[in-house]
């Protein structure tokens, strides 16, 4: 049922793709911050190895608001992992294992990705479809992604 909640029903079915877009990012997100918490290696591991578990908690945080936004606006959420690789904007590399500098850059590579599509995303719920809410919850989400890609940044510099 599509709420009443002062949103267009062509406005709500755009933001609903438009999330179910940015979930498949994050849950692609989250799987490769998981393999980088499972096989990094090196003299560092310890200090990395947690670096990855609380960073993938924090995105195990952000997949569940972003899917539960979709079920505010009455959408269904997409649930399975065909699904969100065929809709995310992140690449995977299977059977590729890189060393510790490698991991980090790919993985301050995606949350940049990230952050550029996401400002995108926030233009077109505030000018296209005057969707404050989700706006507001994709800008919250976009200044964590900037945090951890700063954190990131500075085990590389
Ligand atoms: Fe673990």
């Amino acid at each position: 049922m599509i709420p009443k909640i002062g949103l267009s029903e062509d406005s709500i079915e755009k933001i609903i793709k438009l999330l179910s877009v940015v979930l498949s990012d994050e849950m692609t997100l989250y799987v490769k911050t998981r393999k980088s918490h499972w096989n990094v290696a090196g003299q560092s591991f310890m200090e990395l190895h947690k670096l990855f578990e609380v960073q993938y908690s924090e995105l195990e945080v952000i997949i569940d608001n972003v899917a539960e936004r979709i079920g505010k606006l009455g959408g269904k959420t997409i649930g399975t992992m065909n699904e969100f690789s065929a809709l995310s904007r992140i690449m995977e590399h299977p059977n590729k294992y890189p060393v510790q500098n490698t991991m980090l850059t790919e993985l301050l590579n995606d949350h940049k990705t990230i952050i550029y599509e996401l400002r995108k995303d926030i233009d077109t719920c505030t000018n296209d479809c005057h969707d404050a809410g989700t706006a507001d919850l994709l800008t919250g989400i976009l200044q964590q992604h900037e945090t951890i890609a700063w954190v990131l940044r500075r085990y590389l510099s």
